[in-house]
C-alpha cells in the first residue's frame, strides 16, 4: 500500500498536534516508499526552509509598520505564491488561512518531523538510503533549478536572494555520517588554508554542486577530480547521480580523507568514487590526466601556481574543464589557456581549455 505523502504533509501543518505527531509519522513510515519518503523528506525541508523565511518577513514587516496589529497575508505571504512558492502550492490553502501563530506551530511540527525521518531513514539498510539519496537528489536539483531561473530571469528580488540563503539542505551530511571533527587538522607547520573546524563551512552547498553537475553536462565515462575534496561532498554527490563517472577527490587533511572514503563504502561507491590524502603542493606529486576539475577556495597562492601550471600542461594533450566556487575564480583570470563558459553571480564559473595545436 503507497500513502500520498503530500496529504500527510497537509495534515501535518494543517492540523498540529504535536503529541500525536511521533504515532502519525510511525504509521506513514510503516507504508511509504523509498520515492515518496525523499519527495516527503525534500517538502519537509523546504518547506522549513519557507517557514523561517516567512516567520521572520513578517518579523521585518511589523517592524516597519509598527502601529499595524494584524499583518495581513496578502501583504508578505501573496507575493511568494506562484514563484517561491511553486514547489509547495499543495499547501497553498494553509499558507492562505494561517496566521503568524500558524506559521509558528508549523515550524515546530516540520522541525519534529524532519527529526523523525532523519531518525527513520538511517534505521534503514545503506541500499535504501542510497536510493532514497538518489532520488533526493534528483528533486533537489530540480528545486535548485527553479531557484536559478527565478535568479536570472527576472531581475534578482530581495526575497528570491533570500531564498537561497535559507534554502540549506545540509541536513544531507547527516544522511552520509559527514561527522566533522573540530581537532582534525595536524599540528604543522601550515602554508594551506585547512579551515580547521570549519565543518560545513568548509564544502560546496549541496546546491551549489547540484547546480554544477546540471551544467556540466559531464560525458559518460570521463573523469572528475576535486582538488582539495574536503569531507567529500562533491565526490559523493556526483556519484549518485553519476554513477558512470571516475571520481578522485584530494584531499590535505587525513580524517576528512577517511570520512569521505567511510561514506562512499557505506553507499557502495568505492568502485568510482574514491578519496586520497594528498599535499597537492608536494613537488613528488603530478595531478593525473581528467576531464573535469574543481576547485573551491582552497589553497595557498604557491600551491595554486603549481596546480595552475599542472593543468595548462594538460591541456597540451586534452580538453578539460574547470569549474570554480568562490575565490578560486580569481586564479583562471589571466589563464590564456582556458576560457569562461557560465556564470553563476560569480560564485560558481565553469572554463573549458581553448583548442590548442597538439605537441
Ligand atoms: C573549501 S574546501 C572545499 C571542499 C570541497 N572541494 C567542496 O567544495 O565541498 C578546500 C579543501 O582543500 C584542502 N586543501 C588545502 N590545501 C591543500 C593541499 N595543498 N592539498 C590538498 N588539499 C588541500 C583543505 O584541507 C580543504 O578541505
Amino acid at each position: 500500500m503507497s500513502i500520498e505523502y503530500k496529504a500527510e504533509l497537509k495534515k501535518i501543518v494543517l492540523q498540529v498536534q504535536l503529541d500525536k505527531l511521533e504515532e502519525q509519522l510511525n504509521t506513514l513510515f510503516k507504508f511509504i516508499s523509498e520515492k515518496d519518503l525523499a519527495g516527503f523528506f525534500i517538502d519537509s525541508i523546504y518547506l522549513k526552509n519557507i517557514l523561517s523565511l516567512l516567520i521572520d518577513e513578517h518579523w521585518m514587516q511589523s517592524k516597519n509598520a509598527p502601529t499595524d496589529t494584524e499583518i495581513q497575508f496578502d501583504r508578505f505571504i501573496k507575493p511568494f505564491l506562484n514563484v517561491e512558492l511553486k514547489p509547495l502550492l499543495f499547501l497553498q490553502s494553509f499558507f492562505q488561512d494561517t496566521s503568524i501563530g500558524g506559521l509558528h506551530l508549523a515550524l515546530k511540527a516540520i522541525t519534529q518531523t524532519e527529526a523523525a525521518l532523519l531518525r527513520n531513514i538511517k534505521s534503514k539498510p545503506y541500499d535504501f538510503q542510497k536510493k532514497f539519496l538518489q532520488i533526493a537528489l534528483m528533486q533537489m536539483s530540480e528545486l535548485f533549478e527553479l531557484e536559478h531561473q527565478l535568479n536570472s530571469d527576472r531581475k534578482k528580488t530581495d526575497v528570491t536572494a533570500r531564498l537561497s540563503l535559507y534554502r540549506t539542505f545540509d541536513v544531507l551530511d547527516k544522511i552520509f555520517e559527514l561527522g566533522y571533527l573540530e581537532n582534525e587538522v595536524p599540528d604543522i607547520d601550515q602554508k594551506e588554508r585547512l579551515y580547521e573546524g570549519a565543518g560545513v563551512g568548509v564544502q560546496s552547498s549541496y546546491a551549489t554542486t547540484l547546480l554544477a553537475l546540471r551544467y556540466l553536462n559531464l560525458t559518460k565515462g570521463s573523469r572528475f577530480i576535486d582538488l582539495g575534496s574536503g569531507y567529500g561532498r562533491i565526490g559523493l554527490v556526483v556519484g549518485l547521480m553519476r554513477p558512470d563517472i571516475q571520481f578522485t577527490g584530494y584531499e590535505f587533511v587525513k580524517e576528512r580523507v577517511d570520512i569521505a572514503n567511510k561514506a562512499s563504502e557505506n553507499l557502495s561507491m568505492t568502485q568510482h568514487v574514491q578519496f586520497r590524502t594528498q599535499d597537492l603542493a608536494s613537488t613528488d606529486f603530478k595531478i593525473p590526466p581528467a576531464d573535469t576539475f574543481y576547485i573551491f577556495d582552497s589553497f595557498s597562492d604557491a600551491t595554486y601556481a603549481v596546480i595552475m601550471e599542472q593543468l595548462q600542461e594538460m591541456t597540451l594533450h586534452r580538453k578539460i574543464t574547470v569549474v570554480t566556487k568562490g575565490n578560486a575564480k580569481l586564479w583562471m583570470k589571466n589563464q590564456f589557456w582556458i576560457e569562461p563558459q557560465e556564470f553563476n553571480d560569480g560564485n560558481l564559473c565553469l572554463y573549458r581549455s581553448r583548442a590548442r595545436p597538439r605537441i
